[in-house]
């Protein structure tokens, strides 16, 4: 019997573990996972590959910037709790959602075939200083290097996150653009899947579904109810039709920090206790997939594919709980 770390038997020089001890203790397993990997090859001209990046876009020194924009890292020096905001922060939120959603909007009308995912970054890169905003995305702390770009571009089986570069967009893609700005002092969130030209039925199909979900989610906030509910209905209504739930993202309360308490998950999760209060501020924005919501990272350390490289979309919006239910806050 081999140890998990001698080398393997079969010369290949790697470590027992790393080859085929899943194939000796598994084979049933082993095989299924090697004929998932295959069919992921097989595919593999059609997928999203990393292109190359333009320069960090520079952002007016007379502009404020958030604290971890300041860090060489990205980390943020402080967060903001997830309890209900003062009136004053509420008026300031409203004003970033409005700036955010039409930023989205001039992204948007941007889409079409032949345009870079650098040029969307541009775009939202400009929307948002004209604004006297910060892209918040840009010089955002993560575990491989601070996010370079504006935006985020997620085309076809990229789940979240995708880094802007010279990747062109194709008739029949699917592209999600992700705003933040960053704007007296607070943080507006806000993304959408586009259609890039003509676009099959199974991909508008799963995109009207996902953008279903985010609306599902934001009818079950309720003032007393739970972040529970939210995810409760997202998932019921993803998977009655047959699509999956991705679980590695969730929503996050926002405010004068980017991401904060609570985590809202898409999913039913018993641990989602939180108590829904008027004032609270916090996104939902479910990834759903055609096939697997399992995901798989790029060695960027930030774009999200699907595991089985099958088609995901998103939507998103920042919410307010009021007295009777949610308000949107990133609403053109
Ligand atoms: N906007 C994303 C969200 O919805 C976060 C992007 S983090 C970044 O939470 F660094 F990639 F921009
Ligand atoms: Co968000
Ligand atoms: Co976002």
């Amino acid at each position: 019997m081999l140890a998990s770390n001698d080398p393997c038997w079969c010369g290949s020089g790697r470590r027992y573990k790393r080859c085929h001890r899943l194939a000796d203790l598994d084979p049933g397993r082993a095989a299924a996972e090697q004929a998932r990997r295959a069919e992921v090859e097989r595919r593999s001209a059609a997928y999203v590959r990393p292109g190359t990046r333009t320069p960090r876009r520079s952002v007016p020194a007379d502009i404020p910037r958030p604290d971890y924009a300041l860090d060489p890292h990205g980390r943020p020096r402080h967060r903001e709790t997830g309890r209900p905001k003062d009136p004053e922060t509420i008026a300031l939120m409203r004003i970033a959602g409005r700036a955010a959603a039409e930023v989205l909007q001039a992204v948007g009308a941007a889409v079409r075939p032949g345009v870079t995912t650098d040029e969307l970054d541009a775009i939202a890169h400009e929307e948002c200083v004209a604004r006297g905003g910060y892209p918040s995305p840009l010089g955002y702390g993560g575990s491989v290097m601070p996010f370079p770009k504006s935006l985020c571009t997620s085309v076809n089986e990229v789940i979240c996150h995708g880094i802007p570069d010279s990747t062109v967009l194709q008739d029949g893609d699917i592209v999600n653009a992700d705003v933040t700005i960053f704007l007296n002092g607070v943080h507006g969130d806000t993304n959408a899947t586009f259609l890039v030209g003509d676009v099959d039925e199974e991909s508008r199909r799963l995109v009207d579904v996902t953008r279903q979900c985010l609306h599902v989610g934001i009818d079950a906030v309720r003032p007393g109810g739970s972040v529970r509910d939210i995810g409760r209905a997202i998932q019921s209504h993803a998977e009655e039709r047959g699509y999956g739930v991705v679980r590695a993202f969730v929503g996050h309360g926002i405010g004068r920090s980017f991401h904060c308490e609570p985590q809202v998950f898409h999913y039913d999760n018993p641990q989602a206790r939180t108590e829904l209060l008027p004032g609270m501020t916090f996104t939902i924005e479910p990834m759903i997939t055609i096939g697997d919501w399992h995901h798989e990272m790029w060695d960027d350390g930030w774009t999200a594919v699907t595991a089985d490289r099958s088609r995901t979309a998103q939507f998103e919006h920042t919410l307010l709980v009021t007295e009777d239910g949610a308000q949107i806050l990133t609403s053109a």
